[in-house]
């Protein structure tokens, strides 16, 4: 008999490994935006393309996405983590200019009123298809209308390369990292258990 791992219970805990850092812009005013990080965030459907933001209500931003109906969700790379942490501990009540602060360049979406991050490699255009509110906060449902993707982080078959893209990782252990390494390909490297 195999020797069963030892276990120790922590109690109800959000120590999901790994999660994305996101920033979410959303159109504030005629000519300006706010930026914040959220990591409690992923893809929840393929077709249409979703993806589940989990927004605290007292935030700055929260009534502004509720308005507008839609937000862009940018990637940072793992050269801006700063930046990103800054959106992220600095509300918009404090510094409304926070892309300014931050040294990124705002620029109109295709087809939503909240503007991209042109310095991350791989945005978002995300209109709300449905929010849902808990206790102390509101998952927005965003499906993704349109996607933009820096060229030099593709091949030359239009691929995104992880390695080039590089996105900014966020670890519930409060750390920020890079994606590790290659494994093995997924839908393929478990068939050889099929019997
Ligand atoms: C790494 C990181 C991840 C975060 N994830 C979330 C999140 O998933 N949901 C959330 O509501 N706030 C999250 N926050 C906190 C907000 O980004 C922060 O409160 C921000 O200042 C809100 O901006 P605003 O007040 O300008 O709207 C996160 C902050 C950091 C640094």
């Amino acid at each position: 008999m195999p020797e069963l791992v030892k276990k120790k219970q922590i109690g109800p805990s959000t120590a999901l490994y790994p999660m994305p850092t996101l920033l979410v812009a959303v159109k504030t005013g005629d000519d300006s935006a706010n930026i914040l990080t959220i990591a409690w965030g992923g893809i929840i459907a393929g077709r249409p393309p979703i993806i589940g933001i989990a927004v605290g209500k007292n935030h700055y931003s929260t009534p502004f996405l509720q308005a507008e109906g839609n937000f862009s969700i940018n990637i940072p790379n793992s050269q801006q983590d700063v930046p990103a942490d800054y959106c992220g501990t600095i509300s918009g009540t404090r510094d409304p200019e926070k892309a300014t602060t931050c040294g990124f360049t705002l620029v109109p979406s295709t087809i939503i009123s909240a503007p991209l991050i042109s310095e991350c490699p791989l945005n978002f255009e995300c209109r709300t298809y449905r929010e849902v509110e808990f206790s102390g906060s509101i998952l927005f449902m965003g499906e993704v209308v349109e996607t933009h993707v820096a060229e030099a982080v593709l091949n030359e078959d239009g691929r995104i390369v992880t390695e080039k893209l590089d996105p900014l990782v966020f670890l519930p252990n409060r750390e920020y990292r890079k994606i590790g390494d290659f494994i093995s390909k997924p839908f393929s490297v478990g068939r050889q258990l099929a019997r």
